[in-house]
């Protein structure tokens, strides 16, 4: 079997376009949606993400509060921009760009985000709403991988998903939505990470395999059961010399021999990449409407 190729910025546009509606309808009221950025140090991966948010942001018609920190910036100053952000009514979202330099700790970062504006998900207690199942703002790359699925017609409920990693960003919040009792949840949810002894012995028996353990190679063929539906979440560089960059992007996924396998199967580049942003817009317009009291 050859599989279907599931193409993340494809679907990515889809959500931009219907988002845009959302803006344009918002604007109508006097509501312009804003994202508060902030990027601590120069972390040259860091860099190009924030820059891409920044450009979907403007994309939609969403207001961006774009502060980039030196990589000495000190704790109480960074508390200090988290604490206008959380005061200023112009402003819905906060992203703080992990990871940040080691001198700053980033739980008292995550827990400083006041949790109405916190749209990567990542405050503690938007993380509990989300394991309880109350209305939360859900981690944008989880949610990206579920759209994925749902958006390509893959049954969700029922299935057997085995997702490779437990990251607090994307494993675990991710086994945690699957297994939620809601439309984008009922899966019977295996978790395997580094400590797992044969995580094939586990993988081939997925419906289903969610690879965010954050290596190449992670996931090889031998490991898939045929049929299979194959989301990689890596975004892994390795060195190209062929490349201007220098470098190219894979994933966690061995993709040109599992895709002989799956039935269908996420690229890197291409794949969950572009639904993370498009997550946090979504995140950041519906904050917006729910701060209008219009949700
Ligand atoms: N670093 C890697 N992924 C993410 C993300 O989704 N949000 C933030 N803030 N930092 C990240």
């Amino acid at each position: 079997m050859t599989a279907l190729i599931i193409d993340g910025k494809k679907i990515a546009t889809e959500i931009r376009e219907e988002l845009k509606g959302e803006v344009f309808k918002l604007k109508h009221r006097g509501i312009v949606p804003g994202l508060g950025v902030i990027l601590v140090g120069d972390d040259p991966a860091s860099k190009s993400y924030v820059t891409a948010k920044e450009k979907a942001c403007e994309e939609i018609g969403l207001f961006s509060d774009d502060n980039r920190l030196s990589s000495r910036t000190s704790q109480p100053e960074l508390m200090a921009v988290i604490a206008r952000m959380n005061r200023d009514p112009k402003i819905n979202g906060i992203l703080v760009q992990l990871p940040l330099p080691r001198h700053l700790s980033e739980s008292d970062v995550l827990l400083a985000i006041d949790p109405e504006k916190d749209v990567d998900g990542f405050n503690p207690t938007n993380v509990g709403r989300m394991v309880v199942g109350e209305k939360a703002f859900l981690p944008c790359t989880p949610h990206g991988c579920i759209q994925l699925l749902l958006r390509s017609q893959v049954k969700i409920e029922g299935a057997h998903v085995v997702v490779v990693g437990r990251s607090n960003i994307v494993g675990k919040p991710l086994a945690n939505m699957l297994m939620q009792k809601s439309p984008y949840g009922n899966a019977t949810v295996t978790i395997c990470h580094t400590r797992t002894p044969d995580i094939g012995s586990f993988t081939r028996q997925a419906d289903i395999v969610i690879a965010a353990a954050g290596k190449p190679n992670t996931i090889t063929a031998d490991m898939i059961r045929e049929g299979a539906v194959v989301i990689d979440v890596g975004v892994n560089r390795i060195p190209d010399p062929t490349k201007k960059a220098g470098f190219r992007l894979v994933g966690d996924v061995d993709f040109e021999a599992v895709k002989e396998k799956a039935s269908m199967i996420t690229p890197v580049p291409g794949g969950v990449g572009p639904m993370t942003i498009t997550m946090l817009l979504y995140n950041t317009v519906e904050s917006a409407k729910r701060a209008n009291a219009l949700v």
